[in-house]
């Protein structure tokens, strides 16, 4: 067995299995809800932008249904497997979603499955905001997901996980800090070797995820130039709690 420990940016080592390790993930489902926001938008929403766009399989999804999508991830090996998925004429950047600037602006900008949860600081969400809204035209919607504090403490916890994803094995060590709402996921694949029939090739990588209380994200939000916010439990059109596992936001 090959071990190879050492510790990348988050995204970088486990790109080639992401999309195998997320197969169980019902895609569909969740661009379609996100799409049901787009009525909200003043305005027809024909271009989107896909924040933190990863492997591109929601960007592909909406491509598929009609929309012009541009993708933006800072996981350079991320984005090798999106490109692959989406042919050449998907625009794809390499860029941090805080930072990058485009002369254009959106219908609508999505950033889903908790990405911004890797925001560690409320400096860092409020750049993203800003970023979000100086991109994003006027009656435009903005549609993002985040785990909760409870969701990190509770569902994540102090935990390990194991699971198997056809020939894959992945493992999951979860630590809850709770002084900085700050969750640690030692993440493990070993994957086969096709150099080394029957040997498998281990994958190590660390990932931060910080929870936000709900009300600091909408007065960040608010403060990034959002007027009307709306929360809901996610896939749902309940009003979102401190309780649920994840809260889908709709600001315009
Ligand atoms: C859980 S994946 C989600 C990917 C995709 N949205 C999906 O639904 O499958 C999180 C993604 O966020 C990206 N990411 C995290 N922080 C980022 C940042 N500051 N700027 C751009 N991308 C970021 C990672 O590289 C990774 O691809």
């Amino acid at each position: 067995m090959r071990s190879s420990r050492s510790r990348p940016q988050p995204f970088e080592r486990i790109a080639p299995y992401y999309d195998r390790i997320m197969q169980e993930v019902e895609y569909e489902e969740w661009v379609r809800y996100v799409e049901s926001f787009f009525p909200w938008a003043k305005g027809e929403v024909r271009e989107v932008l896909d924040l933190a766009c990863g492997t591109g399989t929601p960007t592909k999804i909406l491509v598929q249904h009609g929309y012009r999508v541009v993708g933006i991830d800072r996981s350079v090996a991320m984005l090798r497997v999106a490109r692959r998925k989406l042919g050449p004429e998907v625009p794809l950047i390499a860029a941090d979603l805080r930072k990058f600037a485009l002369r254009k602006q959106f219908d609508a900008v999505l950033c889903l499955f908790d990405s911004l949860n890797n925001l560690l600081t409320e400096l860092e969400l409020s750049e993203a905001f800003e970023n979000v809204r100086r991109h994003l035209r006027d009656g435009g919607v903005f549609v993002f997901d985040v785990n909760t504090i409870y969701a990190l403490e509770h569902y994540w916890g102090n935990d390990v996980k194991v699971k198997e994803h056809g020939d894959l094995i992945t493992i999951w060590r979860t630590t809850y800090l709770p002084g900085n709402r700050l969750s640690r996921l030692d993440f493990t694949v070993f994957a086969p070797d096709e150099e080394a029939p029957g040997c498998y090739r281990r994958v190590d990588e660390l990932h931060l995820e910080r929870g936000y209380p709900l009300k600091t994200l909408k007065t960040l939000l608010n403060r990034a130039g959002f007027r009307r916010v709306y929360l809901f439990r996610h896939l749902t059109r309940y009003t979102a709690s401190e309780k649920d596992l994840r809260v889908t936001f709709v600001a315009r």
